[in-house]
């Protein structure tokens, strides 16, 4: 990990928000919060404001209206959080098919930084295990809709400009695979 000097120089030449996109369970809010710490900037989470502005869970919104209902919210949601953060340092996490919608997808490539967090299926399921907060995943074999979802989305996440494995180990290599990337990115 790079010492504060040189991250406080990474933030500095950020000049759009750095949005993390990737399936349910890779860890996109956990390391994204991380990621804002170390760089020093407000950190979004998507699904939360989706939740504030509804005034519902999301369990609740698919149930009570649908998917297509859902992903209206998440696009606005996503256009009003990467218009408050224009220009300027931050990081931004989304839920796993805001980045599979073709307008969200194309708003955040033109206006932030992709990053897509990626790990293999049993990392995945293993992750996800621990919440029941996921209608997609709801009653249903968790392997068998990641695995579908990872085929279905993988060319939407693959046109991120930047890719970071999120394996196993602690968050924290996320975290500086990301720092090592950007630094890549921006050089
Ligand atoms: C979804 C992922 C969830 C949440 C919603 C739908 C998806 O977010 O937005 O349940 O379509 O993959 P996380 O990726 O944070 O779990």
């Amino acid at each position: 990990m790079p010492d504060a000097a040189a991250l406080a120089r990474l933030t500095a030449r950020l000049d759009k928000p750095v949005v993390m996109v990737g399936l349910m369970g890779v860890g996109k809010s956990t390391v994204g919060k991380r990621l804002s710490q170390c760089l020093n900037t407000p950190f979004v989470d998507a699904d939360d404001e989706v939740v504030k502005a509804a005034q519902m869970s999301i369990p609740e919104i698919f149930d009570r209206f649908g998917e297509d209902y859902f992903r209206d919210g998440e696009r606005r949601v996503i256009a009003r959080l990467i218009e408050e953060n224009a220009g300027r340092p931050a990081v931004i996490a989304t839920g796993g098919g805001a980045f599979a919608d073709d307008e969200t997808r194309a708003l955040i490539l033109d206006r932030a930084i992709a990053v897509w967090l990626y790990a293999d299926l049993d990392t995945l399921v293993a992750r996800v295990g621990r919440k029941n907060t996921r209608p997609l995943l709801t009653g249903r074999n968790p392997r068998e809709v990641l695995g579908e979802l990872m085929e279905r989305r993988g060319p939407a996440y693959a046109q991120a400009p930047i890719r970071v494995i999120s394996d196993a180990g602690p968050q924290s290599n996320g975290v500086a695979r990301i720092i090592a990337a950007l630094e890549d990115y921006l050089a």
